[in-house]
């Protein structure tokens, strides 16, 4: 019999056509009442997500032949990976493909936040310019300031890579203390040194119970007051009511924020509207490019496992092998 594939996210068709070559294709629509959803994948042998498709026992209860989800994400906290593992389900995401498209919002926060461009746009399309109104104060360059990269895996050395080529000097953090080999070359710190001598601090580390409010009142208050936090990783990984109050009393010169605590956060969430504030709506790899390029992968893992193949990534390799 076919394997049933249920689709829960829009793919291209030439990505249509690769997984109707696997099985019996079937879309799933994430907006439909939960218990229309737990009917829809009775039988499903594997599906294509976002992490947004709520997967706990009651799912995996009705989804009793399940083999494989494949999020098309390479973050997979939303997903319970020991559920998952218990009951034989492979879990898949999408790393490496989006590394370029996170580094590049990356370096794009940081501009805007060294060189108050928001300010300086503002300033030319309110008419302000043209009234020749007082110039907002000039800011500064990236080159001979430092940025801390906390998360030394592949977006946080794609990171690196291009604060160096802005003349930076960069210092990594990671829970491990040896530099990957084919890291850039870059100094290592522990967490509260780098926080102390870093002018940037940019955040790329995956969200565990380690990494949960890793930076809270005492890591900010070790931070510069002239010094800026990028955050383009998960919210969680910021206390986000001690950031709020932090950026409110100085304490660190200003913050650009992709992902938040709550997504999407409340239309009057205080952070947003912060003037020395930047917030994007979690649009890290929101490129046409990177998406597809996930896509793609995720489709690549779900053949894979259906196959008895390798998937090019798994989150939990161990029930592949049992
Ligand atoms: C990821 O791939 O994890 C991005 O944050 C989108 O969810």
């Amino acid at each position: 019999m076919s394997p049933i594939i249920c689709c829960a996210v829009p793919v291209e068709p030439e990505f249509e056509e690769k997984l109707r070559t696997a099985g019996e294709l079937q879309r799933l629509d994430m907006r439909a009442p939960r218990s229309e959803i737990l009917e829809a994948v009775r039988g499903a042998d594997a599906v294509l997500c976002s992490p947004a498709l709520d997967i706990d026992a009651a799912f995996l209860d009705a989804a009793e032949n399940l083999k494989v989800v494949c999020t098309v994400s390479v973050g997979y906290n939303a997903f319970d990976v020991d559920l998952l593992t218990g009951r034989g389900v492979a879990l898949c995401n999408t790393p490496g493909v989006l590394n370029r498209a996170v580094a590049d919002l990356t370096v794009a926060m940081l501009l805007m936040l060294q060189r108050n461009l928001m300010e300086f746009e503002q300033y030319s399309r309110s008419g302000a310019w043209g009234r020749r109104e007082p110039f907002p104060a000039l800011a500064h360059e990236s080159a001979g300031h430092t940025m801390g990269v906390v998360g030394f895996g592949r977006i946080g050395q794609e990171v690196t890579r291009r604060g160096q080529a802005l003349g930076m000097r960069t210092l990594w953090y990671d829970i491990f203390d040896k530099a990957p080999a084919d890291a850039p070359d870059s100094a290592y710190r522990s967490l509260d040194d780098l926080l102390r001598e870093s002018d940037v601090v940019t955040l790329h580390t995956d969200l565990n119970t380690s990494s949960h409010h890793l930076i809270g009142e005492r890591e900010l208050g070790l931070m510069q007051p002239t010094s800026y936090l990028i955050n383009t990783s998960r919210g969680p990984v910021v206390d986000q009511g001690v950031l709020t109050r932090a950026l409110k009393d100085g304490v660190i010169a200003g913050a650009a924020l992709d992902v938040l605590e709550d997504e999407p956060p409340s239309p009057d969430e205080e952070i947003v509207g912060l003037p020395n504030v930047i917030t994007f709506p979690h649009i890290g790899t929101g490129t046409e490019e990177t998406r597809k390029a996930m896509r793609g992968l995720a489709v690549d893992n779900l053949i894979a496992v259906l196959t008895g193949e390798e998937p090019p990534a798994c989150v939990n390799r161990s029930v592949l092998l049992s």
